[in-house]
């Protein structure tokens, strides 16, 4: 397809990186819909996160309000996307079969110019925000929007797309409650979040499981085994775990394997739900038990209301920003207003559950859910 840059409208390059979230879709509505009704604007989207204009042949499409209608009710991302690489780490294959990793910013800012994209708006989480910030010292105009189902941007009460997961989360430890209440059973649910508890913790408390283990308060498996017992004590006949992929036992080791993929900097989390197995049946619980990975099931699908709400306010904002041509931003929601702050505060530390000043640690802890500390 054939585009004429050298229109004089306005022009948007709006990027999606990291894993997908539900909610996504919702931003790019946002944000075109904003341009639309707001005069001449042209917004395109950048396939497959930053690799639309890092690859050889350039893979970019327009976004037009016909193009963007109704998406905001589904899942994923319209414009694709990927975790790994990205234009400081893009993996080139070599001749010999092997991979390398190659610094192509110099190539991203030139096309960016060439094709006289004004601002870009970059929807993503932790990494792609570090990476918003790097091309904006390359004096790339940009805006971040954050998103993530692990809600672990510490400039943003909460991400879009953690609602969503969190009543996935939850809508699974009520199925599992029925079953392990008909089995006599103990439950272990493994949930996604990396080193954040947020998912696992509301859907703890939210289902109403009895024990609830967190990345942010390492595990001993004892306390897990007289939980177990005392709920049984109760005659209550079953156990429901929920447990974070990030979580560690008193060693402070999380379990998981290392990346596959080129440019991927990070772990792949995975397996202490069946680890906990072990450890409880090594401590002598000889209960039946079953171990579920809620796994991908938590990103995708249709994103709930308040999911698809924060969303669109986000896109919306997100486009105010680019019209003012205040940069290096990154669209942010603090107690009820939608707001942003400076990319450099929004990378510089991650929001985990602090377990001493958690009210939801508390209330969790108030009606009998256990951490394991
Ligand atoms: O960051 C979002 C997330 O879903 C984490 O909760 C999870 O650990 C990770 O991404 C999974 O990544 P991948 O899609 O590469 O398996």
């Amino acid at each position: 397809m054939q585009f004429n840059f050298y229109t004089m409208s306005r022009k948007i390059l709006v990027v999606t990186g990291g894993g997908d979230c539900p909610g996504l879709n919702a931003v790019i509505r946002g944000i075109v819909k904003s341009a639309a009704s707001d005069g001449d604007w042209e917004v395109f989207g950048c396939i497959e996160s930053f690799n639309g204009l890092l690859k050889d042949e350039i893979e970019i499409v327009p976004l037009t309000e016909r193009s963007v209608a109704g998406i905001h009710v589904q899942g994923g991302t319209s414009i694709k996307t990927t975790n790994h690489g990205g234009p400081f780490q893009f993996p080139v294959r070599q001749s010999d079969g092997s991979w390398k990793v190659e610094d192509r910013s110099q190539l991203l800012k030139k096309r960016l110019e060439d094709l006289g994209i004004e601002c870009v708006v970059n929807i993503g989480g932790d990494g792609s925000q570090r990476i918003s910030l790097a091309l904006s010292d390359l004096g790339v105009p940009i805006v971040g929007v954050p998103k993530t189902i692990d809600n672990d941007l510490s400039s943003t009460d909460f991400t879009f797309g953690f609602q969503t997961a969190v009543q996935i989360a939850t809508e699974a430890v009520d199925k599992l409650v029925t079953t392990a209440a008909s089995h006599n059973r103990v439950f272990i649910l493994e949930v996604m979040g990396r080193d954040a508890g947020w998912i696992a913790l509301h859907a703890a408390i939210a289902g109403g499981a009895e024990v609830c283990i967190i990345p942010e308060i390492p595990y001993d498996p004892q306390k897990i085994v007289d939980r177990i017992n005392q709920r049984y004590a109760q005659n209550a006949g079953f156990c429901n775990i929920v447990i974070a992929e990030g979580a560690k036992g008193l060693d402070g080791k999380v379990t998981g394997s290392a990346p596959t993929a080129v440019g991927d900097p990070n772990i792949k989390l995975g397996g202490v739900g069946d680890k906990l197995k072990l450890q409880l049946q090594a401590l002598g619980v000889e209960h039946d038990i079953r171990v579920t990975v809620l796994g991908h099931l938590q990103r995708g699908g249709i994103p709930v209301a308040y999911d698809r709400v924060l969303a669109t306010a986000f896109g919306a904002h997100a486009f105010e920003l680019v019209k003012n041509r205040k940069y290096r931003r990154m669209v942010a929601y603090n107690k009820t207003e939608i707001v942003d702050v400076p990319l450099e505060d929004a990378v510089k530390s991650a929001n985990n559950v602090n377990p001493e000043t958690s009210s939801l640690v508390r209330a969790a802890k108030n009606i009998g859910i256990a951490f394991g500390d």
